[in-house]
C-alpha cells in the first residue's frame, strides 16, 4: 500500500509532534514512514535501539531518552516493542516448558519496559490538546479470549502490559483530560516477530498494519481501552 499524501490523524493538531519507540521494528517502521507522509505532522522523533542505543531494560536510558525530548509537548506516543522468541526459545507449548528466566525476560521487555516508557513519556504529553498514546499489545494478552493455551509467558505479559496501559491511562486522565491512552492488538503482521508462527494465519503487511493503527488511533475517544486494529474492541 503507497503512502499517499494527505492527513492521517486529523484528530491531532497541526503540526503535531509525534514519538515512535521501537522505530527499527517491522511494524514501527512502517509507522514512521505513514507517519512522514502525513502533511500535518510536524516533528517524528524515532527511538530505536540500533540507532540511538536505547534499551528497554534500562530505566536510566529511558529516562534520558525522554530528558533529550523533553523542549517541548509530544501529541503522539506509539510504543512499537516488544518480544516473542527470547534467547532464541520459542514460546511454550505446555507448563513443562516454563522457564523463569525466559518468563523474566518476557516480562521485562513486553511489560516493564513498557510501563518505565510510560513512567517517563506519558507526562511529556501536551495537556492542552487532544493526544494519543498507544501500546502495542496482542489479542493473546487477553484472558477473556484465551482459549488455546500455550505462550504463557508471551500471554502473560502482555495482560501485565494490558493493566498497565489501564492504571497509566487512569492516573493521565487526572492531569491530561485530552489524553488516549490504548493498548492495541496490531493483527497478525508479516515481522521477523510473527514470521515463524504465522504460517496458515492471515496475515498483512507492515504498511497495512500501520493505515489501521493510525486510523483506529484517530477515530478512538474514550481513554484506557484494548482494542484491535480495525477500533472493535477487545475483552480484557
Ligand atoms: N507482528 C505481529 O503479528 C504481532 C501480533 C500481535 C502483537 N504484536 C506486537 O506488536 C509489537 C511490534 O511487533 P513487530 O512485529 O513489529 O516486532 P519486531 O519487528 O520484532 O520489532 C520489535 C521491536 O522491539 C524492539 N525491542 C525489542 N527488545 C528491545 C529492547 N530491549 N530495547 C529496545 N527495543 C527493543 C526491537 O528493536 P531491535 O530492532 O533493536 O531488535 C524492534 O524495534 C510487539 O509488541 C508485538 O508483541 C505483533
Amino acid at each position: 500500500m503507497g503512502c499517499e499524501a494527505g492527513s492521517h490523524l486529523r484528530s491531532l493538531p497541526q503540526g503535531y509532534r509525534a514519538v515512535v519507540i521501537g522505530a527499527s521494528g517491522g511494524i514501527g517502521r512502517a509507522l514512521c514512514d505513514r507517519l512522514r507522509s502525513d502533511e500535518q505532522l510536524g516533528e517524528l522523533v524515532e527511538v530505536a535501539r540500533g540507532s540511538d542505543g536505547f534499551d528497554l531494560l534500562s530505566e536510566v536510558n529511558i529516562a534520558d531518552r525522554a530528558g533529550r525530548i523533553s523542549n517541548g509537548p509530544i501529541h503522539l506516543l506509539i510504543c512499537a516493542t516488544g518480544v516473542l522468541t527470547t534467547h532464541g526459545q520459542s514460546p511454550e507449548k505446555s507448563l513443562r516448558q516454563i522457564d523463569p528466566e525466559i518468563m523474566l525476560s518476557q516480562f521485562r521487555v513486553n511489560a516493564i519496559g513498557p510501563a518505565l516508557v510510560a513512567k517517563h513519556f506519558l507526562p511529556q504529553l501536551d495537556r492542552r490538546s487532544r493526544t494519543a498514546a498507544v501500546f502495542l499489545s496482542a489479542r493473546v494478552g487477553s484472558i477473556t479470549d484465551n482459549k488455546k493455551g500455550g505462550w504463557i509467558s508471551y500471554r502473560a505479559s502482555k495482560a501485565a502490559l494490558n493493566q498497565i496501559v489501564r492504571t497509566a491511562s487512569i492516573e493521565l486522565a487526572r492531569t491530561h483530560p485530552n489524553a488516549v491512552v490504548t493498548a492495541m492488538h496490531p493483527g497478525t503482521v508479516r515481522t521477523p516477530l510473527s514470521a515463524p508462527y504465522s504460517k496458515g494465519h492471515p496475515t498483512v503487511s507492515p504498511e497495512e498494519a500501520a493505515t489501521s493503527i493510525l486510523r483506529a488511533l484517530d477515530r478512538q475517544t474514550e481513554t484506557g481501552k484494548f482494542i484491535a486494529y480495525d477500533g472493535s474492541p477487545i475483552e480484557w
